[in-house]
């Protein structure tokens, strides 16, 4: 399975691409949670993407490319392997056959054409394509309560809301019981650059993708349960 979860900031992407992660196991790639742990390690890219994110605008086409392409390549999770041989009764030779695809959902990425444009060629040279490109549809007014009321436990991405979904324990991941925090750009003022920047770079990439069969919306507007259901209805599940 090759998909990308697309939506504004506080959209639902981080909060269904783990369940997707988990029923298909397939890698779940990130770009925000990876600028993150650049961030935290303080790299000399995180201090420079922690500007730029804390700002509302985007790190650069180029590295981001890099970063994905290099998570592609290299992460057994993101790769399916099929081994195979075959054999010539006339030469005598053994041959074996080594196949592997990529298998990912992606998340934040692409975000500008430019980035989708170098995806597409990424996985036409490896003569694969995307089976689905879900758009995370819901107005820009609901993101506020969503961005503001969230907490992230950062060594794991995992995300909570204060009112929405709260921790078993204030504060707490609940699968580590470690201390949970608020991401820098989730405030109200950061979030309108974000918004601005979303509306500006990456609804291009929506009007991209719309256009083909493996585009289509969600409403994203309804509880994270039946957000869920939708998805699975694009895969052709119910459970
Ligand atoms: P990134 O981390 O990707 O941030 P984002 O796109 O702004 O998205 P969010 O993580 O804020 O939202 P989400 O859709 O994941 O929402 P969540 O599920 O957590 O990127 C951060 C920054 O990194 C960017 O601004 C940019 O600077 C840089 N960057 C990243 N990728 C880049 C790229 N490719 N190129 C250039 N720069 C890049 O939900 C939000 C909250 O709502 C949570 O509290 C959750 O519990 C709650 N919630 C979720 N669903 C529901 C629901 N259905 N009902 C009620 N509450 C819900
Ligand atoms: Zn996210």
């Amino acid at each position: 399975l090759r998909m990308i979860l697309m939506g504004p900031p506080g959209a639902g992407k981080g909060t269904q691409a783990p369940k997707i992660k988990d029923k298909f196991c397939i890698c779940h790639l990130a770009t925000g949670d990876m600028l993150r742990s650049q961030v935290a390690k303080k790299t000399a890219l995180g201090r420079a993407a922690k500007k730029i994110m804390d700002e509302g605008g985007l790190v650069s086409d180029e590295i981001m490319v890099g970063m994905i392409k290099n998570e592609l390549d290299n992460n057994a999770e993101c790769k399916n392997g099929y081994f195979g041989h075959s054999y010539s009764r006339n030469t005598f030779v053994l041959f074996f056959l080594t196949i592997s695809f990529y298998s990912f959902i992606l998340d934040g990425f692409p975000r500008t054409v430019p980035q989708a444009d170098r995806l597409d060629s990424m996985l036409e040279n490896r003569g694969e394509k995307l089976d689905h490109v879900v758009q995370l549809e819901i107005d820009d007014a609901l993101l506020v309560a969503r961005i503001t009321g969230r907490l992230v436990h950062p060594a794991s991405g995992r995300s909570y809301h204060r009112i929405f979904n709260p921790p078993k324990e204030s504060m707490k991941d609940d699968v580590t019981g470690e201390p949970l925090i608020q991401r820098s750009d989730d405030n109200a003022e950061t979030l309108k650059k974000r918004l601005v920047t979303y509306h500006q770079q990456t609804k291009p990439v929506v009007e991209y993708y719309k256009g083909k069969k493996v585009w289509k919306g969600i409403d994203a507007s309804q509880e994270p349960g039946v957000v869920w259901r939708q998805l699975l209805g694009i895969f052709g599940e119910t459970n």
